[in-house]
C-alpha cells in the first residue's frame, strides 16, 4: 500500500498536528533545559553568561515577574519556587498592566521577563520600563537572539526547540522547570539552600523527564474524558498553591483550542462567588497532587463541595491516591513528584484534554482562531 507523505506531514513526525507533537516532545525538551546546567556534586547550577556575583544577588530585595498568557502562568508557579527556596519576596505582573502604571522599582530589585519568542511586545515594553528604573535584568526565552535576550543583562534559555503550534505546551514546561533550577542557584548564592538540600532539588529534577514519559500514558483516559465533555458550554479548573496556575493554565489551553468557555480558581475562591455556576452539566478539573500542609486537604474539601452540588468532578491526583475513588466521576493518576515540581507533571493531562476536545470538534487545532504566535503588536 502506498503511503502518501506531504513534507507538512514530515516535519509532524508522524503526529496529526504540531500540538500533539510538541507534547509528546516533552520529555526530550525539558531533558534539554536541564543539559549541561546540573552540578550535582556541588549542588548547584550553572547557568551560561550568569554575570550577578554572590554579593550582587544578596542584594536583592524583591524579584519582579513580568510576563503575559502562559509564560504569566509560569511566573506564578516560580514566585512559589523562588520565594520558597531563595526567600525573596516575589511579584508576578502582567506586562500589559505593569508598563502602563508607575511601577516602583529601584536597583534593588531583579526583574525577570518570561517570554517564549522573545518578541512579546508588552512583555518587552515591561522590561525595558523595569530596567531604566534601575533593575537589574534577566531573560527566560525559547528564542536565542530574540529582542529580549538583546535587552537583558543576562539570558537563560528554555531550549525547548521551535514551538509551532499557537497554543504553548513545551515551552510552558520548560519556563518552569529553568524557573526550578534559578530558584535553585538563588537559594545558594544566598545561603538559603544548603549544598545537600541544593542536591535534593537537582535528584527532583533529574526525575522529571522520566516522569514526563509516565504522565503520556494517561492518554487514552483523557480521550475518554474528552469524549464525554466535548460538547460542555464552559468549564471549571480548581488547584490550590503551586497547583493554582496549573488551573489557569488549564482553562486557557482549553478556550484557545476548543472555543469552550472555561475558567481556572484557586480552590479557596471558589466558594466567593464561582460556586454559584455549578449544576449537573458543569465539569470540574480538579488538580490534586498530594501536597504538604493544608493544601491537600483543602482541595479535596473542594472536590465535595463540587460533587455535592451535582457538579462532575475530573480528578488529577498522585497514582498510588485512592482518596477520591468513590468521590471523583474521572480520575487520571500522575506520578508522584515534589509540591513545586508537580505543576510541571499535572500540565500534561491538561494539555492533552484541551487539545483532544478541540480535535473532537473539528477545530484547528495549531491555528485557533483569532490568535497569533507571537503577539508583537500591543
Ligand atoms: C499560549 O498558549 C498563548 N498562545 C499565549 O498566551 C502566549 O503564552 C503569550 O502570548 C506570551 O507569549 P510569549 O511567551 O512568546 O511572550
Amino acid at each position: 500500500r502506498r503511503i502518501d507523505w506531504t513534507p507538512m506531514m514530515a516535519e509532524k513526525g508522524g503526529h496529526k498536528h504540531f500540538m500533539h507533537k510538541e507534547i509528546w516532545e516533552q520529555p526530550r525538551a525539558i531533558a534539554d533545559t536541564l543539559r549541561g546546567r546540573m552540578l550535582l556534586s556541588e549542588g548547584d547550577i550553572h547557568f551560561e553568561g550568569w554575570n550577578l556575583s554572590a554579593d550582587k544577588v544578596r542584594t536583592i530585595s524583591k524579584v519582579t515577574i513580568l510576563a503575559c498568557g502562559t509564560s504569566w502562568h509560569s511566573g506564578v508557579a516560580g514566585k512559589h519556587m523562588i520565594e520558597s527556596l531563595a526567600r525573596i519576596p516575589v511579584e508576578v505582573e502582567l506586562a500589559s498592566e505593569f508598563r502602563y502604571r508607575d511601577p516602583i522599582v529601584d536597583s534593588t530589585h531583579l526583574a525577570i521577563a518570561i517570554s517564549q519568542s522573545g518578541e512579546t511586545a508588552d512583555t518587552l515594553a515591561a522590561f525595558k520600563e523595569a530596567k531604566a528604573r534601575g533593575a537589574m535584568s534577566l531573560a527566560i526565552c525559547n528564542v536565542m537572539g530574540s529582542a529580549m535576550t538583546r535587552e537583558a543583562d543576562i539570558s537563560v534559555l528554555t531550549n525547548a526547540g521551535p514551538e509551532i503550534g499557537v497554543a504553548s505546551t513545551k515551552a510552558f514546561t520548560t519556563q518552569l522547570v529553568t524557573l526550578y533550577m534559578l530558584a535553585v542557584k538563588l537559594g545558594r548564592m544566598r545561603g538559603t539552600l544548603s549544598v545537600k538540600g541544593a542536591q535534593e532539588h537537582l535528584t527532583h529534577l533529574t526525575q522529571i523527564p522520566k516522569m514526563i514519559e509516565d504522565v503520556l500514558k494517561c492518554e487514552p483516559a483523557v480521550k475518554r474524558v474528552a469524549r464525554e465533555f466535548m460538547a460542555a458550554q464552559d468549564f471549571l479548573f480548581l488547584g490550590r498553591g503551586p497547583m493554582h496556575p496549573v488551573a489557569l493554565e488549564g482553562a486557557l489551553k482549553l478556550k484557545e483550542i476548543s472555543y469552550i468557555h472555561a475558567e481556572g480558581y484557586a480552590g479557596g475562591e471558589m466558594k466567593h462567588g464561582p460556586i454559584a455556576l455549578i449544576d449537573e452539566k458543569m465539569p470540574v478539573v480538579v488538580i490534586a497532587p498530594k501536597q504538604p500542609g493544608v493544601a491537600y486537604e483543602k482541595i479535596i474539601g473542594n472536590i465535595e463541595e463540587v460533587r455535592a452540588r451535582g457538579g462532575k468532578v475530573i480528578a488529577i491526583i498522585d497514582e498510588d491516591d485512592h482518596h477520591v475513588d468513590g468521590l471523583a466521576d474521572h480520575v487520571i493518576r500522575i506520578p508522584a513528584a515534589c509540591a513545586l515540581l508537580a505543576p510541571v507533571v499535572s500540565t500534561i493531562p491538561l494539555q492533552l484534554l484541551a487539545y483532544h476536545v478541540a480535535e473532537m470538534r473539528g477545530n484547528d487545532v495549531d491555528q485557533p482562531r483569532n490568535l497569533a504566535k507571537s503577539v508583537t503588536v500591543e
